[in-house]
């Protein structure tokens, strides 16, 4: 095992369709995801993992193919988990196999990922099921020497927001006591709320990431699009546990081309 860190680029929300015009809130989803993946690479390159936290595409099917076009080749793993505009059996069909893995967990170096289902079938919010979250309790417990992070697509502590609020996680409780069974958990990670935000819980850094495509502007009452352009974030998992991350909006990374330390989430 090295000293070097993990590094695992999160791209969240990318809300694609099978149409390479498609435009969700007068935004062309895929140009700006491409606009992301540049950015991406001009900044933050290279990586060991790709996370794709949910919203993959926007309530079509054949969004997938374009999720394939983009990531198919890729040399590291490509981890997706579902989020409430995905299409899960398209998502697993299309997205079967390596170099794409939806769900479960991975190893890498001295941390393990645990990547959580929360979608419920007819609603933006979510839930994580009894096996849902009696596999986090034995994955905490196989790593329990290990550091651990955790990702699911939809917010587990409010946003501020009373609009987004009502589509967040329905069971944060039962998520917080599994977690709290453990000492291992570092991170606790999603996508969801398109909009950048860090926290820390009982020494849990817990982060949102703001979309690859349109942004919402936090603390809104009611339903409002930002102004912000498409965002990502990288992580630097290092082997004592700690996490170095930052949050890229496009322009940003575009005029700052070799700044691998961008501005904090
Ligand atoms: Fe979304």
């Amino acid at each position: 095992m090295t000293d070097a860190p993990i590094r695992i680029l999160q791209l969240t929300d990318l809300h694609l369709y099978g149409d390479a015009a498609g435009r969700l809130r007068g935004v062309a989803t895929l140009a700006a995801l491409e606009s992301a993946i540049a950015a991406a690479r001009a900044s933050a390159a290279p990586w060991q993992a790709l996370l794709l936290t949910g919203d993959l595409v926007q309530d079509d099917r054949t969004g997938y193919a374009r999720v394939r076009a983009l990531f198919g080749d890729s040399s590291v793993p490509v981890y997706c988990i579902p989020g409430n505009h995905d299409e899960v059996d398209a998502m697993q069909a299309e997205l079967a196999g390596p170099p794409f893995q939806i769900g479960g967990t991975a190893r890498h170096g001295a941390w393990t990922l645990v990547m959580l289902d929360s979608y419920q079938r007819g609603t933006a919010a979510g839930r994580l099921s009894a096996a849902e979250l009696a596999r986090l309790d034995a994955a905490l417990a196989v790593a329990a020497d290990r550091h651990v992070l955790v990702c699911l697509h939809h917010h587990p502590v409010l946003a501020g927001s009373r609009w987004l609020d009502r589509s967040g996680l329905e069971n944060p409780d039962a998520l917080f006591e599994v977690l709290d069974r453990h000492n291992n958990v570092r991170v606790l990670l999603w996508g969801h709320v398109h909009q950048s935000s860090e926290a820390l819980r009982r020494g849990v850094r817990l982060m949102s990431t703001p979309s690859t495509c349109a942004q919402f502007e936090p603390y809104s009452d009611s339903f409002a699009v930002d102004v912000r352009p498409p965002g990502f974030r990288w992580l630097d998992l290092h082997a004592d546990g700690r996490v170095e991350t930052a949050v890229v909006w496009v322009g940003e990374a575009l005029e700052q081309p070799s700044e691998r330390r961008a501005r904090p989430a």
